[in-house]
């Protein structure tokens, strides 16, 4: 029997939260946390959002009106901002309290420590004053007095509001491993470039971001378009709700050796933009990355060079997304990443084969020729970093936001490419596939097909639109079969009822391990085996399986017949019948 119970003590010091929090942080990354703050709050003043309001991936498509100023130099930094205040209520609850995680929709906070991490990192003094509009707060304290204290909480005061939203948070009396950074002239021009790096998306869609009366200019490599390495790109949506968006292919001014002109120096000065890229809801958090943590197997090589490959994950839950504490970095064990480096590298491994293919091109003395027309926007010999951007893409004011009607995807002015959002009115469809067959299983040349189907429209080129559905069908029923365990059942099946039956034990000249199962055999498979396509779906997956095997004659009649004609619209009727079935297969 105890004598008496004890209770045990297990509350932090401050100490030992406040110095794991910030030991490990830079400078820089502290002052990011407080302008990623002040964007969430800009987030917070854009939304309730209307459908056109929202880009492709559900964020804002304009920040227009919103300004974000920070000014460092060796008396602290200062951020202020004219976006979403804090209330009263917020302040005495949450804003400091260590860890209370945010849940912003689409936001760039998440774990609730930046901005104490900020305070505690960058100076002694702390003067917070916010206004929401309808009230203000006021807090000021010391870091040292408040952590010579056993008390928890800060004396703060709820005062009339001015009437103007906005927040300003002033961290003075830095501590002189802080100080040695902010008072270098050559440091702040490197965080304003940086800046210009990780805020690109935002300044590009209006934000005016200021550094010590400096506009940041968004930095962002652009790929070449129509050069002779065609981009590659897929997108989809994963279990959890996160909008993965991949893209890679040449560097803007970059050229290959074998094209008519190429220039190495051109080429060596832009060594340091070649690589991957990652964005998080639109904040990038790794830039340029030629190492393991991208895909690259091996030290990076000159064969990779020109390369530029962009991430975007975008998610209403911020914690889905795969960065870490700091955003600064990837997180390589996230499933999530885990399955787009999958993709990284499949794109990555393409592009070194094209750059073997070109090499032996020069070998042999044959020009490497581009496609179609040069890039307009920059030539070889520029820096392919582009820095206008902000000026075109920022509305005139916060009543503008979400006006420009063009929908972009990251980082591309006007590529036909967009990730999946809203499905389509098939009656209004005249491509092949509509844009929002998400891309998640597609892989090499079922990825082709699929990019290609969302691309041809169906009434300006009306036999490569059936060529393709046939072309679709066929792969997408394979690359499914094998996905679900049981293309090696249906190689069978259509070995034995259709191969043998048509050709007889005599002629027999394939081996079944060899056997490609023709359209027949696998629209026959595809109607008589049990329990593929589950009881939920299958009426109408096989009506549409049915329907499929019914055109299969005007199909190949098309393709096959030199006289034989078809119109616009059986075509447009056999896509809206096939479709169901082409879906699952590329879809589920
Ligand atoms: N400039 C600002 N305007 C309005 N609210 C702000 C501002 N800065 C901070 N806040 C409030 O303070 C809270 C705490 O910020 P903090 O950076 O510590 O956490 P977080 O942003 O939620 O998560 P993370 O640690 O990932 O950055 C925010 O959720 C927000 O409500
Ligand atoms: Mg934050």
């Amino acid at each position: 029997m105890p004598v008496r119970d004890l209770s045990v003590e297990t509350r932090p010091t401050k100490e030992v939260v406040v110095s794991s929090l910030t030991r490990d942080a830079s400078v820089a990354a502290c002052i990011f946390d407080l302008i990623d703050n002040s964007i969430d709050a800009a987030r917070a003043v854009l939304v309730p959002m209307g459908d056109d309001e929202k880009d492709d991936f559900g964020l804002p498509k304009s920040y227009g009106g919103i300004q974000i100023d920070v000014d460092i130099g060796r008396n602290g930094v200062v951020v202020s901002d004219n976006c979403d205040g804090i209330s009263s209520e917020e302040l005495s609850k949450s804003v400091l309290r260590f860890g209370v995680r945010s849940k912003q929709p689409f936001g760039i906070g998440l774990y609730g420590v930046g901005l104490n991490r900020a305070i505690f990192k960058l100076g002694d003094r702390t003067e917070l004053d916010s206004d929401n509009g309808s009230e203000r707060v006021a807090l000021n304290f010391l870091a040292s007095e408040y952590l010579a204290s056993p008390e928890w909480d800060l004396p703060a005061k709820a005062l009339v509001s001015r009437g103007k939203p906005g927040t300003k948070i002033a961290i003075s009396a830095p501590p002189k491993n802080v100080s040695k950074f902010i008072s270098d002239r050559v440091w702040i021009d490197d965080f304003i470039n940086e800046s210009g790096k990780r805020y690109h998306r935002f300044v590009e869609k209006g934000l005016a971001l200021r550094i010590n009366k400096t506009e940041v200019k968004p930095v962002f490599i652009r790929l070449r378009e129509n050069g002779p390495f065609p981009c590659r790109h897929k997108s989809y949506t994963t279990d959890d709700g996160v909008n993965v968006f991949l893209e890679a292919g040449q560097h803007q001014s970059h050229r290959f050796p074998a094209e008519e002109d190429f220039d190495r120096s051109t080429n060596n000065q832009l060594t340091d933009q070649y690589g991957w890229s990652v964005s998080c809801n639109d904040r990038l958090i790794v830039m340029c990355d030629t190492s393991e943590k991208t895909g690259w197997d091996k030290k990076w090589h000159p064969e990779f060079n020109g390369f530029v490959g962009y991430v975007w994950f975008t998610a209403e839950d911020g914690s889905s997304l795969p960065w870490n504490t700091s955003k600064s970095d990837v997180d390589v064990f996230s499933s999530i990443y885990q399955e787009a480096l999958d993709d990284m590298r499949q794109m990555t491994i393409e592009w070194r084969s094209f750059g073997r293919e070109a090499k032996k091109k020069r070998q042999r003395g044959e020009p490497l020729l581009a496609p179609g027309a040069k890039s307009t926007a920059s030539e070889p010999g520029s820096s392919g970093i582009s820095d206008s951007e902000a000026e075109r893409a920022k509305p005139s004011s916060r009543a503008s936001a979400g006006g420009t009607s063009t929908k972009k995807k990251p980082g591309s002015k006007d590529s036909q490419n967009k990730p999946p959002v809203k499905k389509t009115d098939h009656n209004e469809l005249r491509t092949v596939l509509p844009n929002d067959v998400d891309e998640r299983h597609c892989k090499n040349k079922l990825l082709l097909l699929v990019h290609e189907a969302k691309k041809t429209d169906i009434y300006d080129c009306t036999y490569s639109a059936l060529a393709l559905v046939r072309m679709l069908f066929e792969t997408s029923a394979i690359e499914y079969m094998i996905r679900i365990g049981r293309a090696s059942e249906m190689r069978e099946y259509c070995y034995n009822k259709h191969y043998c039956n048509e050709v007889g034990e005599a002629e027999k000249k394939i081996k079944k391990k060899d056997y490609q199962p023709s359209l027949d055999g696998i629209c026959d498979f595809l109607l008589n085996a049990d329990n593929i396509w589950g009881a939920e779906k299958s009426p109408y997956i096989r009506q549409s399986a049915e329907k499929f095997k019914k055109h299969k004659a005007d199909l190949n009649s098309a393709l096959h017949w030199p006289l034989r004609t078809i119109g616009f619209s059986t075509a447009l009727e056999i896509r809206n019948e096939v479709l169901p079935i082409l879906r699952h297969f590329i879809e589920d």
